[in-house]
């Protein structure tokens, strides 16, 4: 579904993420790790055509076999960020805000109704969240109606920038609850970047370990928290205390 092959993005000669191999399959989740500034946003930002105008990018990125994926923004490929609630229009309804934006999706009326009926139950938000404003919904609330809005736009692969970050520890429980069901349950691809390696094993079929802007390693999830190659992997799961025995 994304296929990234010797990307390298450079602000002036300073290479920020060089990523040689990265491939998201249907139904897989791969997760991208790493310190603060080591090009993990800038890898997911580089895939949707979002990055800075400084940037060069070199290197092929496609998705669903098309050349410039950020055509693809908003149907098929969703961003997810750290705070949805700041991507929320604030002085309009989540109801309005969604049908808006299947409206410019050419989704109308009954399909529309429909489909939002469908994508509220797949998050587990009550249809009464459509009447409220955004400061009026939690955190994760606001976390699940992004994915909700994802789903209803028929989004098929998820880019996640620390989705849970930003959210208190019972919260971030029920958001990562509903990315696992989506994931598992509805087939949903996942390319999601995280700093929580709890949650990254217990989420992730591939990962992918950044460090200064390079691929340090990449490999199926169980194996490498197994056996972690990089010497920087085996710091990040030392530093990791809550992780399952492997
Ligand atoms: N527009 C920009 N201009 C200059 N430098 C930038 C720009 N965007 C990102 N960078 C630099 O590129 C590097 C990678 O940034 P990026 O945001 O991808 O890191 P990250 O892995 O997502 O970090 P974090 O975990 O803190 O979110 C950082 O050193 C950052 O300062
Ligand atoms: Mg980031």
């Amino acid at each position: 579904m994304i296929e990234i092959r010797d990307l390298e993005v450079r602000i002036g000669d300073r290479v920020i993420a060089a990523v040689p191999h990265l491939d998201v399959g249907p139904g897989q989740c791969v997760a991208i790790v790493g310190e603060s500034g080591s090009g993990k946003t800038t890898t997911l930002l580089a895939i949707l055509g979002l990055l800075d105008e400084a940037a060069t990018v070199t290197g092929s990125i496609e998705a669903f076999g098309v050349r410039s994926p950020s055509t693809l923004r908003g149907s098929k490929i969703a961003l997810v960020m750290q705070s949805p609630q700041g991507a929320l229009t604030p002085t309009m309804r989540l109801g309005t805000l969604l049908r808006r934006a299947l409206a410019l999706h050419g989704v109308r009326g009954r399909a529309a109704a429909d489909r939002t009926r469908q994508a509220l139950r797949d998050v587990l938000l009550e249809d009464e969240i459509l009447r409220r404003y955004p400061h009026q919904v939690s955190g994760g609330q606001a976390q699940r109606f992004a994915l909700a809005l994802a789903l209803a736009l028929g989004a098929e692969v998820i880019l996640a920038d620390e989705p849970t970050s930003a959210l208190d520890v019972t919260v971030q429980a029920e958001v990562v609850a509903v990315l696992r069901r989506l994931h598992e349950e509805r087939g949903l691809a996942v390319l999601l970047v995280s700093h929580d390696l709890a949650l990254v094993s217990s989420i992730a079929d591939h990962v992918v370990v950044m460090k200064d802007g390079q691929v340090v390693e990449s490999g199926p999830a169980a194996e490498m928290f197994a056996h972690p190659a990089a010497g920087y992997t085996r710091e990040l799961i030392a530093a990791t205390p809550e992780l399952p025995d492997a």
